[in-house]
């Protein structure tokens, strides 16, 4: 990568990471891993105060949460703060129970674990609200598909129907959940909610039939007789006052202005529907519950014998009809005992006191085991059938420490069951992380923690625990009391370190702790336990006489509850406190395998008032949480661990030289990757198999540059992919052209082929026409022969002669000769006739007088040839240069032609020179104004010239002519030119004689002079010594 761009990349990975890092709450710290003073408590105490009343009711202890119930509604939990944590890092936001919600959902999702979230706390002080924010939280943000709304909406409103039933208004909370609940939320692999699964744990089933000062009855039966529409009530015999039933009223809190049971009422038939309840179902449920109203108010009297009587068996009656039992043998069994003595049964009485623990013994079981039954009947409403693996998440909404001025059998279980618990914290946070430090080789310093397996082993050893000796206590033959029970405590387990009573404490424990009571020394605090009740509480002995006839009762619901089987189980059933440790077992073996979160809630005040803060209960509730022990194991430990793989695999993108892979060893890919993104030595500690972060703000950073990072991973794969698509569409088109391209040289191949044999087959033709060529037309050389025509003809059009002088002719073919003459005539007279109508009048009749001169001279005299190719002149003299005096004489006659001449005496043939000028009558030889000598042309004989190339030429003239002196002898230039003239002008063609070696002229009458001429090798005229005129001329061609 280009390094600036580099740079700037991790510029912005550090600018985001300390961006998020200072954009932190101002009001106390949100995490109390934060606090500076982080072992005081009352620094503890302080931050919780601050944000408290800056209404945030949420702090982390690493990845626990704190939570404080704000008794009012804060505005914190709508859609959109419910988008706002979606997705977002754990310590990106604020506190929230959200947050913790979405931190384990997308856990789930990434590594396809399971989750448990613990809640607890005391009662009222927000667990169950938790739990329902929660499971909203899911409702709301998880993915969803049409066909599985159903199962969302099944999974919300199981709560309000279990809420009705085995929720009850207390004094510490109008809305107390009086049952454990563990609800399982199972998410298929797609994040989506798809089924559920509760398990409920120890109901209060006392509650039943008896209420403290100020507390009610379970929701239920308050809500039916409120809302419950009237001929439902009349069909139950029930009235809708509640102040009438015995069972409702005891609390004196049976109208309740802060609850309304109507509305509630209208909710819970609205979630029947929905979870799958029939007609039959609810009306069997109502018949139950309407029977135990009814069951309160039977009353008992005492017979003289002492024995137990129904005075009124009205209710009776109802029972009977609505729980589909015969009335008298209700009737009986709550009046009388079944006793089994060896082999026989013995029936005795009961007295009224007997009758009414039956009779309530009867409604708490009834009531115990409806409350089973709708739990199954839930769970097989939110089954999902579907058997692909699933994900969960557990919500654990349980009691916390109860520490009451009185504690009894019920709160020893329940702290049992947060010993139990925080017995789970210590494994899975405490020791298993000392222990995974251990086996990192990172060095640690031990933190004193204290492990209360020693509490949960005194409570639940086999044999040596308080819970066998009780169930010993409960089935000794003889007379066991609670009293009893103490002293076999004392006597068993008195050595304990964690256990006193008032005997064992000596005078220090007196004022403490009661006669009947015993102190257990939690890891929390103390708490003094009454044993009153213990052994009735944990053998929950419902008489045989009475299970006898539920089982056989006609309600379907009942039915299902009381097995017949198992009155024939001669075996005791296990007692309340073996079967909640039993369960409680189980519960720990599922949360064991699963990732936990806590949350931890705290009731600021026992008024449920909104923006109380009350120290001294808060500092109650954080000892009894455990949070300082919490706080200072996590300040000492690291905040995140992840193996290397999980660790490089998730941030590898972060640094070039893990991304995109990295072949090494994870853990040095690790230490390249950190040290990239700039940890500090701090921070951090690189152990065997994990890389160890102590704060989480470095992880939280961490996770931010990763989320900055994805969208320019997404933006790279993108690319890549379009890339890929890019290229996979160029293959194939390329491969498309390669196609067509082949397919088109294949038709270029063929076309040439074709081109090519047809060649072929013309030169072949060809070569025949040639071979054949001389024989007639016929079909082997006909296309040669128009071949050959044709290729003459094309040929000679661009060698045609350019003119009439142009002999030359382009060679025709042997068949062609004939038509080549043909053509060559046709083209010569068009050549001629071309140049004929080219000719001007000028000179066709120069021509004229050449074709005079050819035919006079042509052939005969030397010189003629030459002469052809000058033209003839007009004339040799200009007008100009004839003598004015010379034209005045001529007069009237125009001068045709003149030419300079010499003239030779005719006796001693001096030479002169004259010019000799012709008219159309007459020649005139001209000295200056002189007229010589005037020839008529009717006086002119003849002319004679050599057939020599000399230039002689004789005028002859008639001897007889007195006017004439005699022929003249002229010697001139341009011979040819001036005979032709002459004659044409005497029109007389064959007037002019070419002699050859010499010719005769006359001199004067009687009188003839010779002119001789012959050949020399140059030209000379001289008179020989015999007189004669004698021309040398040199030889030309004629
Ligand atoms: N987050 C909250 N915002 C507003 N009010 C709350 C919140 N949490 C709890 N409350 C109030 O406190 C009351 C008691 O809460 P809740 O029923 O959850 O307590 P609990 O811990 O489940 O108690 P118990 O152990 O008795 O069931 C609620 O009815 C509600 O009025
Ligand atoms: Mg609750």
């Amino acid at each position: 990568m280009d390094p600036k761009k580099e740079e700037v990349r991790r510029e912005h990975i550090r600018l985001h990471m300390e961006g998020t890092l200072t954009a932190r709450d101002k009001v106390g710290v949100q995490d109390f891993v934060l606090l500076d003073a982080h072992t005081s408590e009352s620094a503890f105490v302080d931050n919780l105060r601050k944000r408290f009343n800056e209404n945030l009711i949420y702090t982390y202890i690493g990845t626990l949460l704190v939570s404080v119930n704000p008794y009012q509604e804060l505005g914190i939990y709508t859609v959109s703060q419910m988008e706002l944590y979606q997705g977002v890092s754990f310590f990106e936001l604020p506190p929230h129970v959200y947050a913790i919600a979405d931190n384990a959902y997308r856990m789930m999702c990434s590594e396809l674990n399971n989750h448990f979230i613990l809640i607890s706390g005391e009662s009222g002080a927000g667990k169950t609200e938790a739990s329902k924010k929660i499971l909203q939280y899911f409702a709301v943000t998880c993915p969803m598909t049409e066909s599985l709304q159903i199962a969302r909406d099944r999974l919300l409103l199981s709560n309000p129907v279990l809420e009705a039933f085995g929720n009850a208004k207390t004094l510490r909370n109008d809305n107390s959940s009086r049952f454990g609940k563990y609800m399982d939320i199972q998410f298929d692999f797609q994040g989506i909610p798809v089924g559920g699964h509760i398990i409920s744990y120890l109901i209060e089933k006392s509650r039943v039939v008896y209420q403290n000062q100020g507390e009610r009855n379970f929701h239920i039966f308050y809500q039916l007789l409120a809302g419950g529409e009237a001929d439902r009530l009349a069909h139950l015999g029930l009235e809708r006052d509640p102040r009438l039933y015995k069972y409702l009223s005891q609390g004196h809190r049976a109208k309740e202005s802060s609850l309304n049971d109507k509305n509630d009422w209208k909710t819970v038939s609205n979630a029947f529907s929905v979870i799958d309840f029939t007609k039959a179902d609810l009306e069997n449920l109502f018949g139950i519950i309407a029977s135990v109203l009814h069951l309160g108010n039977i009353c008992f009297e005492e017979d003289p014998q002492g024995c137990a009587t129904v005075p009124d068996t009205h209710e009776i009656k109802w029972i009977a009809k609505l729980l589909g039992v015969c009335p008298s043998v209700l009737l009986d069994a709550l009046t009388h005992r079944k006793i089994e003595a060896k082999t026989e049964e013995v029936i005795c009485p009961l007295t009224p006191g007997h009758s009414v623990y039956a009779r309530d013994a009867m409604a708490k079981a009834v009531y115990g085991r409806t409350f089973t039954w709708l739990v199954n009947k839930i769970n097989s409403s939110l089954v999902n059938k579907d058997v692909t693996k699933k994900t969960v998440i557990g919500l654990l909404d349980i009691y916390g420490f109860e520490v009451f001025d009185k504690n009894g059998f019920e709160q020893f279980c329940i702290n049992y069951c947060n010993e139990k618990l925080q017995q789970l914290l210590i494994e899975r946070t405490l020791k298993a992380e000392q222990a995974e430090y251990e086996m990192e080789g990172i060095e640690w310093e031990p933190i004193q923690y204290f492990n209360n397996k020693i509490i949960c082993d005194l409570v639940e050893e086999r044999h040596k625990g308080i819970i066998s000796i009780l169930d010993e206590e409960c089935l000794r033959p003889g007379p066991a009391t609670d009293l009893s029970f103490l002293e076999k405590l004392e006597e068993t387990v008195g050595e304990h370190a964690h256990f006193q009573t008032r005997k064992l404490a000596g005078p220090k424990g007196r004022k403490r702790i009661g006669w009947m009571e015993f102190q257990l020394l939690h890891y929390a605090g103390e708490v003094t336990y009454c044993t009153k009740g213990f052994l009735e509480k944990n053998n929950d002995l419902l008489y045989r006489h009475l299970k006898e006839v539920l089982c056989r009762s006609s309600n379907r619901i009942l039915r299902e509850c009381f097995l017949v089987a198992e009155l024939e189980n001669r075996r005791r059933p296990p007692t309340v406190g073996t079967q909640f440790k039993d369960s409680l077992g189980s519960l720990l073996e599922m949360l064991i395998c699963k990732e936990p979160s806590y949350i931890r809630c705290i009731k600021p005040n026992d008024t449920k008032e909104p923006s109380k803060f009350d120290d001294f209960l808060i500092r109650h509730q954080i000892k009894y949480l455990g949070l300082m022990e919490h706080l200072r194991v996590r300040r000492a430990g690291f905040a995140y661990r992840r193996r290397y793989e999980h660790f490089l695999q998730r941030y590898k993108s972060l640094c070039p030289d893990t991304w995109p892979h990295w072949h090494g060893p994870p853990g040095e890919g690790v230490e390249r990757l950190i040290k990239y993104i700039g940890y500090r030595p701090e921070e951090y500690k690189l152990g065997k198999t994990k890389i160890f972060i102590r704060f989480p703000r470095t992880l939280f950073a961490t996770e931010d540059a990763f989320e900055f990072s994805k969208h320019q991973l997404v933006a790279r794969i993108q690319a890549t992919y379009k890339g890929r698509l890019g290229r996979r569409e160029y293959v194939k088109k390329r491969q498309v052209t390669t196609k067509l391209e082949a397919h088109w040289r294949g038709v270029l191949a063929r076309r040439e082929v074709q081109r090519r044999r047809w060649a072929v087959q013309v030169i072949r033709r060809f070569i025949k026409g040639f071979i054949h060529r001389h024989r007639p037309l016929c079909p082997d050389n006909e296309e040669f022969i128009v071949f050959v025509r044709k290729n003459y003809i094309l040929n000679l059009r661009n060698h045609v002669p350019k003119n009439v002088l142009d002999k030359s002719w382009l060679r025709p073919p042997g068949i062609l000769e004939h038509a080549s003459d043909l053509l060559r005539k046709m083209c010569l007279r068009n050549l001629v006739r071309k140049y004929c109508r080219g000719v001007t009048d000028e000179r066709r009749a120069m021509m004229q007088q050449k074709v005079v001169t050819s035919e006079i001279f042509r052939g005969k005299k030397e010189g003629y040839a030459d002469s052809l190719r000058q033209p003839f002149a007009t004339s040799r003299i200009d007008e100009g240069d004839i003598h004015p005096k010379v034209l005045q004489l001529i007069g009237s006659e125009k001068v045709e032609y003149g030419v300079p001449v010499i003239k030779y005496d005719r006796k001693g043939f001096k030479a002169r020179q004259r010019q000799l000028i012709l008219t159309r009558k007459a020649a005139y030889v001209v000295e200056m104004a002189k007229i010589k000598q005037k020839i008529e042309y009717s006086a002119l004989k003849g002319v004679s010239t050599s057939s020599l190339s000399d230039g002689i030429l004789v005028i002859h003239v008639s001897p007889e002519d007195i006017k004439q002196k005699g022929d003249a002898v002229l010697q001139c230039e341009h011979p040819f030119e001036a005979v032709t003239k002459l004659v044409m002008l005497v029109k007389k063609e064959n007037m002019v004689n070419v002699v050859q070696g010499s010719l005769q002229f006359y001199i004067s009458p009687g009188k003839e002079g010779t002119i001789v001429f012959h050949t020399g090798l140059e030209e000379h005229i001289y008179k020989d010594k015999n007189g004669q005129l004698t021309v040398v001329s040199v030889r030309r061609k004629s």
